[in-house]
C-alpha cells in the first residue's frame, strides 16, 4: 500500500471510525460476548457499547489517536493512552477495513503507536485480545509483545 499515509485523528472522523469499529469487530470484543450470553441489555445492542468506546478513545486521549487514510479514504485507526506516571503506553483499539487486510498495515499502525509512545518516553506497551481473536493472537507476538496473563470474564444479569 503505497499510497497509505498515517496521520493524527480529526473529530470529522469520528463518525467514520465508530462505523469501523462495529464493522470490523463483529466476532472479536467482549461486548458481543456478553449480549451472546445475555441477551440485549438496556435497550441497547453490542455495537452501540462498542462505538462507544471510540468516543471515549477520542475523548480521553484524542492526540494518540491515529487513522489510516489511504488517498481520502479511512481504512483503518489505532487508539492509545497513556500512563505517564507508570510509564505505561496502552492500545485500547484497533482496526483495518476487512478488504484490506493481511497487507501489513495493522502491523504499520501498531508500530506507529509504538513510536508515539517512545517519543512520550515510556517504558512499555501494552495490547490485548480475546482468546477467540486469532489474528491478535498471531500480530502481537509478530510485533514484539509477550504474553503475560490470561483473564476470564464473566457477566450476569441484574
Ligand atoms: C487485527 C487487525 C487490525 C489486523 O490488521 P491487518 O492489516 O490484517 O494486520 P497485518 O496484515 O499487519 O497482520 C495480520 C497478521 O495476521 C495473520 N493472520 C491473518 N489471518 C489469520 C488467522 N486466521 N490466524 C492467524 N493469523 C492470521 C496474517 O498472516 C498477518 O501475519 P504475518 O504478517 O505474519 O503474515 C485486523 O484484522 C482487524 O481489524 N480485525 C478486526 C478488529 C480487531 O480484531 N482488532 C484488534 C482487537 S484486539
Amino acid at each position: 500500500m503505497t499510497d497509505l499515509a498515517i496521520r493524527p485523528y480529526r473529530p470529522a472522523d469520528l463518525d467514520t471510525l465508530r462505523r469501523m469499529t462495529v464493522d470490523a469487530f463483529d466476532g472479536v470484543t467482549l461486548e458481543q460476548n456478553v449480549e451472546s450470553a445475555l441477551g440485549l441489555l438496556a435497550d441497547h445492542d453490542w455495537r452501540w457499547r462498542k462505538a462507544r468506546h471510540l468516543d471515549e478513545d477520542a475523548a480521553l486521549h484524542p492526540a494518540g489517536l491515529f487513522v489510516a487514510e489511504a488517498g481520502d479514504r479511512i481504512v483503518g485507526y489505532i487508539s492509545t493512552r497513556i500512563d505517564r506516571e507508570a510509564g505505561k503506553g496502552r492500545i485500547p483499539n484497533l482496526a483495518v477495513a476487512a478488504e484490506l487486510r493481511g497487507r501489513g498495515l495493522g502491523r504499520r499502525l501498531i508500530e506507529h503507536a509504538l513510536d508515539y509512545f517512545r517519543t512520550e518516553g515510556l517504558a512499555y506497551a501494552m495490547i490485548e485480545t480475546m482468546a477467540q481473536n486469532e489474528i491478535g493472537q498471531h500480530l502481537y507476538p509478530a510485533c514484539g509483545f509477550v504474553e503475560v496473563a490470561r483473564q476470564v470474564h464473566f457477566a450476569r444479569r441484574l
